[in-house]
């Protein structure tokens, strides 16, 4: 007969034939299962971080062609002609339209098509929208005086380039062109989308 053992004195399966388990085994598996929870969190979480910096990541403005009316029209210019562009912008997620003046003028700078010249209106100093004055037979800022020849070539003033050549192109015997922004102050065409 075995002697009878105070309560407690056994240790844990002891008597049942389990092995103990050791720590270190529990703790790999525990790491384990936080390096699987962490990976599918990662892909999970990568259309979301896609979804949040959209907004920075994506262009900030685009726009398509618009008509500007049969380029036949064009071709007997006597002076630049106004006219009005309607533009789709995109800001973060807020989309907006809005409308921007050009002009048609006959040119021959690089882009013209069939010496057809469309010019952005933004003056290239500060963005303050340039005017055709047909008693000066020039375009005219009237921010700070720069002035530009018929074909936005720059003339004098504190603009560092001359007006800027929209891209053009013939549709269906239609002049369209495609608005764009440029950067201001700098001596070279800079599209910035
Ligand atoms: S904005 Fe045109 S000259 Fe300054």
């Amino acid at each position: 007969m075995s002697p009878i053992e105070p309560w407690g004195t056994k240790s844990e399966g002891e008597g049942s034939g389990a092995k103990p388990e050791f720590p270190g085994r529990r703790s790999f598996i525990a790491v384990l299962m936080a390096a699987g929870a962490a990976l599918v969190g990662a892909v999970l979480a990568i259309p979301l971080v896609r979804f949040a910096f959209y907004p920075v990541l994506a262009q900030t403005s685009k726009t398509s062609w618009s008509n500007l009316g049969p380029l036949k029209d064009f071709q007997s210019l006597t002076e630049p002609e106004r006219r009005i562009v309607k533009v789709t912008e995109v800001d973060g997620w807020l989309e907006s339209a809005s409308r921007k003046a050009v002009y048609v003028t006959k040119g021959t700078r690089k882009g013209a098509l069939q010496g057809i010249e469309v010019l952005s209106a933004i003056c290239p100093h500060l963005g303050c929208e340039v005017a055709w004055n047909a008693g000066e037979g020039r375009f005219l800022c009237p921010c700070h005086g720069s002035v530009f020849a018929p074909d936005g070539a720059r003339i004098s003033g504190p603009a560092p380039r001359g007006m800027d050549t929209l891209p053009v192109k013939a549709s269906s015997g239609k002049l369209q062109v495609r608005y764009e922004y440029f950067r201001e102050l700098v001596p070279d065409k800079e599209v910035m989308g």
